[in-house]
């Protein structure tokens, strides 16, 4: 609702060079739109807090220097975002996650690799955090020391714009992190805190003794039970407690102090205006502590990214937000919005719970548990969207619920331990080789650490010198790529596996990562390997050159853009994965063989909405298929899938 007073101070903050009427005219009206919005959001989480008023204005004058700070050559750019609407649900976008320094060594040399990524069909980087992180204690670049200085061991910040201008030009795509939960305890902020400082002691969670971190432990899940038990760490320079959810040099900052907010907003819109297109959240899902709870997914975590979601609307509009959110399927679906917030919150997730199905179905061979858990995924409200992966720097966690587990007839501990065997390779005759990540004794839990080849089997195979079953990992590994390419959303391609790179055990041989078996998957790019994609019929270059296909077939056909249009076939043949895309009068067909059998799917389920297709033309396989009487069958062969337009 209006609200005339606000309206009112709002033009007492603004810079006497804001020319409302004029060059300035499109972010006063957004920023009175959003008003009302931000300040009944930061009246719900700070309206008692003694620092509340202040702080309050400090946001809004944030707001007004990110707009006066933002290049023109942005707010063009946002001005044609707007005018697409939802830019980013469009099948043209595919992206590829990656380190800087082991992907190529630095972002100068990354700014000579955008042909590679134009060659593959991607046009959109997630960089892997590039702000400054002490060497031994970084977390992959997820503990910073410096929000604004880029690391040496990347470049300099000149170098990050660099690449981001030239990714420009070519109408490409650039994301990178907020780590919105916690600071490295080298940060400044923590080194204050260590000296003393109250003022930065508050930046912090802060106790003098156990008591409250006891009363906390009760109800918290541990994050990282091997590597760092625990979610508090002893601080002898101040002889007090800190919260570290994650790693113990990990500090999570504390979102009650209003202070703390203003300072990350500001951190984000510094990244904005770098010209980041979308600004991965980290670990939203921790942004907010209570006594008694997990002190994950609370309301105020959400009051918070709806609150930098509205600011960011208003000075930085063409700035999507993704929240890393990898927690139960009903809770991320709350990252997009509730209520009168729905689609107003995060405008992407990540389908972890997809993610986690696909693997699922590809060691059982089965697609029971996938389908169980359709009814939530296809809740995402409108205009929001997924990014869609099959792998990325992070664990596989198995984290859908034990009911779709169940509703697939299947008994949850069992099937989980299932899984985890096969994906560790405890599981006798199992092709897959990961390991487990973060096993609690105490609770049971685990999460799969591995390379999307070696968990397709495929560093198995090389060892074993085995043709056939090389043959099947690199099906496996195309298959699980075109489910995720198909299925909505924008896909995410983790560095590597678009040339099939096993895992990589040099990290164990590093003080800084040996505790983390996540590295076994990051590998470190050896382009000379990479070139084999030059010679036909290597294994890199039939990873690459069918990834590159998928992607081109995606880029086609606008079907596949995030319409929210899927609708699952029934389970003629429970082994396959099988859904419809409808658009403007089009449909599509996709399915997908997950297990290592020919399979058979009968012609009537292509038939059972109509109108019936006499013809189908397979994208992937460039050949036409006639679909047969209701008691025939469509031949699936081991690991294989279709991409089906109705002639
Ligand atoms: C996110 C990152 C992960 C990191 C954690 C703590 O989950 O993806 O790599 O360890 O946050 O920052």
């Amino acid at each position: 609702m209006y609200d005339y007073k606000l309206h009112e101070h709002i033009n007492k903050l603004l810079h006497a060079e804001t020319d409302i009427a004029g060059k300035d005219n499109l972010f006063y009206t957004r920023f009175l739109a959003n008003a009302s919005a931000i300040k009944e959001l930061y009246d719900e989480l700070y309206t008692q807090h003694s620092n509340g008023a202040a702080a309050f204005d400090k946001m809004l004058q944030t707001i007004i220097a990110a707009n006066t700070n933002r290049a023109e050559v942005l707010k063009q750019r946002d001005l044609v975002k707007s005018e697409e609407g939802y830019w980013f649900l469009s099948n043209k976008i595919a992206g590829m996650s990656l380190y800087v320094d082991r992907f190529c060594g630095s972002l100068k040399r990354l700014g000579t690799k955008l042909s590679y990524f134009e060659r593959l069909g991607i046009n959109f980087l997630h960089l892997m955090p590039v702000f400054e992180s002490p060497a031994n204690e970084s977390d992959g670049g997820y503990a910073v020391s410096n929000f604004r200085k880029v690391d040496e061991r990347f470049g300099t910040l000149g170098d990050l714009k660099a690449v981001q201008e030239k990714m420009l030009k070519k109408g490409m795509y650039l994301m990178i992190d907020i780590v919105l939960n916690h600071t490295s305890h080298r940060h400044e902020w923590a080194q204050k805190a260590k000296e003393g400082d109250a003022y930065y002691q508050d930046f912090f969670y802060f106790f003098n003794d156990r008591t409250l971190p006891d009363e906390y432990e009760k109800t918290m899940p541990e994050v990282f039970p091997e590597a760092a038990p625990g979610s508090f760490t002893y601080v002898p320079e101040c002889n007090k407690w800190v919260m570290t959810v994650f790693h113990n040099y990990q500090w999570d900052l504390n979102y009650r102090n209003p202070e703390v907010l203003v300072a990350m907003l500001d951190t984000i819109f510094f990244y904005a205006n770098l010209g980041i297109d979308i600004i991965r959240i980290d670990a939203p899902a921790f942004i907010w502590k209570e006594i008694g709870t997990t002190c994950q997914n609370l309301r105020e975590a959400h009051t918070i990214l709806r609150l930098l979601k509205q600011c960011v609307q208003v000075a930085a509009p063409g700035a999507a937000l993704l929240g890393e959110a990898i927690v139960a399927p009903k809770e991320i679906m709350k990252y997009f919005g509730t209520g009168s917030y729905t689609a107003k919150e995060c405008d992407f997730a990540y389908n972890a719970t997809h993610m986690a199905l696909q693997w699922d179905a590809l060691a059982s061979g089965n697609t029971r548990v996938m389908l169980a858990a359709q009814h939530e995924i296809l809740k995402k409200p409108h205009g929001t969207s997924w990014i869609t992966y099959t792998r990325c720097h992070d664990d596989i966690g198995l984290g859908y619920d034990d009911y779709m587990i169940e509703k697939a007839g299947l008994n949850a501990y069992e099937h989980r331990t299932f899984l985890k065997n096969f994906y560790s390779g405890n599981f006798p005759n199992s092709p897959a080789k990961g390991a487990l990540f973060a096993s609690n004794p105490k609770t049971g839990d685990a999460r799969i650490s591995g390379s999307l080849a070696s968990l397709c089997g495929l560093e198995k195979a090389l060892d074993d010198k085995d043709i056939y079953h090389t043959e099947l990992a690199i099906r496996k590994i195309l298959l699980m790529q075109a489910h995720s390419f198909f299925l909505g959303g924008v896909p995410m391609i983790f560095y590597g596996d678009e040339v099939g790179y096993t895992n990589d055990y040099s990290y164990l041989k590093d003080k800084g990562k040996s505790y983390d078996n996540r590295w076994m998957h990051r590998p470190v790019i050896d382009w000379e390997k990479n070139k084999r994609i030059e010679t036909k019929g290597t294994i890199e270059e039939r990873i690459f050159s069918g990834t590159q296909h998928l992607l081109s077939i995606r880029r086609k056909l606008s079907i596949v853009a995030d319409h929210s249009n899927i609708t699952w076939l029934t389970p003629h043949n429970i082994h396959i994965a099988a859904y419809m895309r409808d658009f403007d009068d089009k449909r599509m067909f996709f399915a997908f063989n997950f297990c290592a059998d020919v399979v058979f799917l009968t012609w009537f389920a292509f038939k059972e909405k109509n109108p019936a297709p006499a013809r189908l033309y397979d994208h992937w396989s460039k050949t036409y298929l006639t679909v047969g009487g209701d008691h025939e069958y469509l031949i699936m062969e081991p690991y294989s899938f279709y991409v089906l337009e109705p002639e």
